[in-house]
């Protein structure tokens, strides 16, 4: 098992000897490692057993930091930055050459992110490079918000968990590029698609569902709690199967199975709540007796985008 603490000057020493340690975000909680280094950068595709065709997301404090890793940003660019960072929204923007291609996995442009959480705000502002953080969870697996999620899965791979508490959005930042003067959302996430088209005007949404997906890690399965999932209408699926091995995460409705077997979402109907509880019950539904997971749709809007997003990339079977 890691450590876990807030120690923050501990995860800075760590950090700057190139070893991993988890932080937290308001988003969920990452496997962080210097940006800057492939040594480091190595440990994180290996500990998550990630391919490394799939690249991570840089995080830094300031726009200055941003400045240091990224040229030719669009104005639209500037526009989302100013309005949602610090925040869970991740853009992708033309790489310096002192980017390493491992962080990009080749590619000619790197993600960036500035994180909303105290903690790793404050680690950041001390560490003169930026941190590489993809969520901190085996790769295909549900994304961790707690630093016991993390525990529970890389406890015996990593020294130290920064606590930050529970991630107050609970959903991946979402993540826009451009092509040429169009912006493009590649992954939805914590910022609504509706606030994004607020400040820069209609965006186009280009979320791969595909196995062999041309924009890296936006594979069809994702997010599996390893168990068979079905998604439509619980009761009427639920009537035909045995309560006792059948696992539920609803939206707002209570179901008669037993209750370490169920996981209401948001029982007032509140998306933003839906969106904070959403890996969790997947999660939950990783118990030995659980043989089948039935899950629903929540309204289109909003987090409710995302959320379905997760859903769907969960009950993907290949
Ligand atoms: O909220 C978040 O974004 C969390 C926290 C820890 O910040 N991080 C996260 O990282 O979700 P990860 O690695 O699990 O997901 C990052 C996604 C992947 O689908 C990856 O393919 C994509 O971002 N990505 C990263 N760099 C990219 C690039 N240069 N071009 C295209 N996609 C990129
Ligand atoms: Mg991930």
């Amino acid at each position: 098992m890691a450590e876990i603490g807030i120690d923050i000057a501990k995860a800075k020493q760590l950090l700057e000897s190139n070893e991993l340690v988890a932080i937290p975000t308001e988003t969920v909680y990452g496997l962080a490692a210097n940006a800057l280094s492939e040594d480091a950068i190595v440990k994180v595709y290996t500990t998550k057993n990630r391919p490394k065709f799939d690249p991570l997301i840089a995080h830094v404090d300031s726009l200055e930091k941003v400045e240091a890793l990224t040229k030719n940003v669009p104005e639209k660019a500037k526009v989302l930055a100013s309005q949602f960072w610090p925040g869970p929204l991740t853009i992708l923007l033309d790489k310096k050459p002192n980017v390493p291609d491992l962080l990009t996995s080749g590619l000619g442009r790197v993600a960036v992110r500035i994180p909303n959480h105290p903690l790793t705000l404050e680690l950041l502002s001390q560490l003169d490079f930026p941190l590489a953080a993809p969520s901190a969870n085996p790769f295909g697996y549900v994304s961790p918000t707690t630093a016991k999620h993390v525990d529970d899965q890389l406890g015996e791979k990593i020294n130290y968990i920064l606590d930050g508490g529970k991630c107050n959005v609970g959903l991946e930042s979402t993540i826009v590029g451009f092509e040429g003067e169009d912006a493009i959302v590649y992954r939805l996430g914590g910022t609504k698609v509706e606030a994004i088209e607020q400040a820069i005007g209609a965006v186009n949404v280009n979320v791969n569902m595909s196995s062999n997906p041309a924009a890296p890690g936006m594979l069809k399965s994702h997010y599996s709690p390893g168990r068979k999932m079905i998604i439509g209408d619980i009761s009427a699926n639920l009537s035909k199967l045995d309560k006792t091995t059948t696992g539920v995460i609803s939206f707002r409705d209570s179901f008669d199975v037993p209750k370490t077997n169920l996981s209401v979402l948001s029982e007032s109907g509140d998306l933003e709540e839906a969106a904070r509880n959403i890996f969790s019950s997947l999660r939950l539904m990783d118990q030995k007796h659980i043989e089948v997971v039935l899950a629903e749709y929540v309204p289109k809007e909003g987090l409710g985008r995302a959320i379905n997003d997760r859903l769907r990339r969960a009950a993907a079977e290949d």
